[in-house]
């Protein structure tokens, strides 16, 4: 990101934390960039970077074949932070000694500050830390002391003063380690010498500067899904350029209730641009009859989606821009290497060779996604759409067992929009990560009045998760299942059974399909 004055390099040697790292720097409103320890030394001289964190790995700095890099990083000038393996890694440039444990020393421990004068270590006492090593330091480098300890580790930090280069063991980045805010803190502010000025105000204003410039008098075509990522991108690049953006927002009739319509009205009314709504529920449900494996159904949906899509974008493309609203976990090359780096990019989408722009615009990809929203909030998004709740690609296409009919989404999206109601009544919305309501092809026999009724039945699935790579299934109180069940019988003609999913992933997955 050019227009930003000052930069912290988070230098990824393969550890799981380097994208929270970068994200606490940003919250004391310092830019932060990761790079994997692939990137050359050169490219780290020309960017001018204020200070440089050597992050976490999973390896031994013995091994020559795990991560290492040039040792005049350390000689550049730039203040220097080595977390974990980053802390081993200094010590063995420098000619310290690291060994491998008997134990692993992993969990919460007690760590002493030995040198409570250290600029890192300022106002923060004997405190609980993170740890999670097997090496550790047994000797440290010349011109270096040792700055703190705990029972197993008799380096928990160290540091050399006279050429700015500070090493931790622990992770002051989780949350866990007690001070470990005010420990990076420290480092950003009275080693580094930031000022902290790096906002999103400044991010939107410089950011529509840049646009302006780039776009010039030219069009720009953006496919908008009503996910939160493409919506901050279309806000952005209407403020940027006005109506010479086009959005294209393709509606399957697999959305949930109301959802099309709110989309096109949030934006045709609050954003200039030109807005084209693609209407295609009823070709996909052709396209579905008779379709119930979920695989062949993700590919038609897949597929289909993408052939009107492009089609589209064919009539209203003539050179101009592309925009996507690709987000930076959607870019970061990982320390990990090339296999990681395949899975992080399947955001990117891939467009057919015969369609022709002058260039890609993605106005995000350096913002996490508790940033885009942030963008989305101050460029006035309503807060339904900017803290909207991940959607599948497919939609409701892989919440509806066996074959989708028109009959089937309507009355998922009924139950659906009854579940969400409630759930933002009892204010769960905040701390559930994903809700919704999933049709089996499932019919039951009940009872309503005097009468039997056979009729559909209805799951909710609802997860707490940090990741979804692995989720929880969600204590909902029963007050308010109870509340949700209630309303669906009552208000949704069809359904006259509903059960609560209560399997965590693994072994289920969030959706059904
Ligand atoms: P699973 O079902 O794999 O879901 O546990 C994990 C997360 O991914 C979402 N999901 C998808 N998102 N296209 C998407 O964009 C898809 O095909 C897709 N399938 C699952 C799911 O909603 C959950 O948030």
């Amino acid at each position: 990101m050019n227009q930003v004055k000052e930069k912290i390099l988070v230098l990824d040697f393969g550890g799981q934390y380097n994208q929270l790292i970068a994200r606490r720097v940003r919250d004391f409103n310092v830019y932060a960039e990761i790079k994997p320890y692939t990137v050359p030394i050169d490219e780290i001289k020309a960017e001018n970077y204020k200070g440089i964190i050597f992050t976490g790995g999973p390896n031994s700095v013995y091994d020559m074949s795990s991560p290492h890099y040039d040792k005049e990083i350390l000689t550049l000038g730039i203040p220097v932070l080595g977390i974990c393996y980053g802390c081993q890694l200094i010590c063995w440039m420098r000619g310290g000694k690291v060994e491998t444990s008997d134990t692993r020393e992993y969990g919460k421990i007690d760590m002493t500050v030995d040198k409570k004068s250290s600029l890192l270590f300022r106002d923060i006492p004997d405190s609980v830390v993170w740890m999670s090593h097997t090496d550790k330091i047994v000797k440290t480098p010349d011109g270096f002391e040792v700055t703190a300890h705990s029972d197993n580790c008799p380096i928990a930090a160290m540091e050399n003063v006279s050429e700015n280069i500070y090493a931790v063991q622990f992770h002051p980045e989780v949350t866990h380690s007690e001070y470990g805010n005010e420990l990076l803190k420290n480092f950003i502010f009275n080693i580094c010498k930031c000022a902290g000025d790096w906002k999103m105000e400044s991010f939107i204003d410089n950011t529509v500067n840049t646009l302006r410039k780039q776009i010039g008098d030219k069009k720009v075509v953006l496919g908008l899904s009503g996910g939160v990522d493409s919506s901050v991108a279309a806000a952005l690049l209407s403020k940027a350029v006005g109506n010479q953006l086009t959005c294209v927002f393709v509606d399957q009739g697999l959305m949930r209730k109301d959802e099309g319509d709110f989309v096109e009205n949030t934006f045709t009314s609050l954003f200039d641009m030109k807005f084209v709504r693609v209407n295609c529920g009823e070709e996909f449900i052709k396209k579905l009859k008779g379709v119930t494996d979920p695989e062949q159904k993700r590919n038609i949906i897949g597929t289909e989606f993408y052939n009107v899509f492009w089609n589209k974008i064919r009539e209203e493309a003539n050179g101009g821009f592309f925009a996507q609203g690709t987000i930076y976990p959607d870019c970061i090359e990982s320390g990990k290497g090339d296999a990681d780096k395949i899975k992080t990019h399947h955001n990117k989408v891939k467009m057919p060779d015969d369609i022709k722009f002058d260039d890609v615009i993605e106005p995000l990809k350096d913002l996490f996604k508790d940033e885009v929203r942030r963008v989305g909030e101050l460029l006035g998004i309503p807060k339904e759409l900017v803290w909207r709740q991940p959607f599948p690609g497919p939609g409701l296409g892989v919440r509806i067992i066996g074959e989708i009919t028109e009959t089937k989404i309507k009355v998922l999206q009924e139950a659906d929009a009854v579940l969400r109601d409630e759930i933002a009544r009892s204010g769960l919305d905040k701390s559930l990560s994903q809700y919704f309501v999933v049709l089996p092809d499932v019919r039951t026999v009940g009872v309503m009045g005097d009468h039997r009724t056979y009729d559909h039945l209805v799951a909710i699935r609802a997860v707490t998760t940090d990741d979804f790579m692995t989720a929880d299934f969600a204590r909902i109180p029963y007050d308010v299942l109870a509340r949700v069940s209630n309303r669906i019988v009552n208000e949704c003609p069809n359904v006259n059974r509903v059960v609560y999913d209560i399997t965590s992933k693994p072994p289920g997955t969030v959706e059904w399909e």
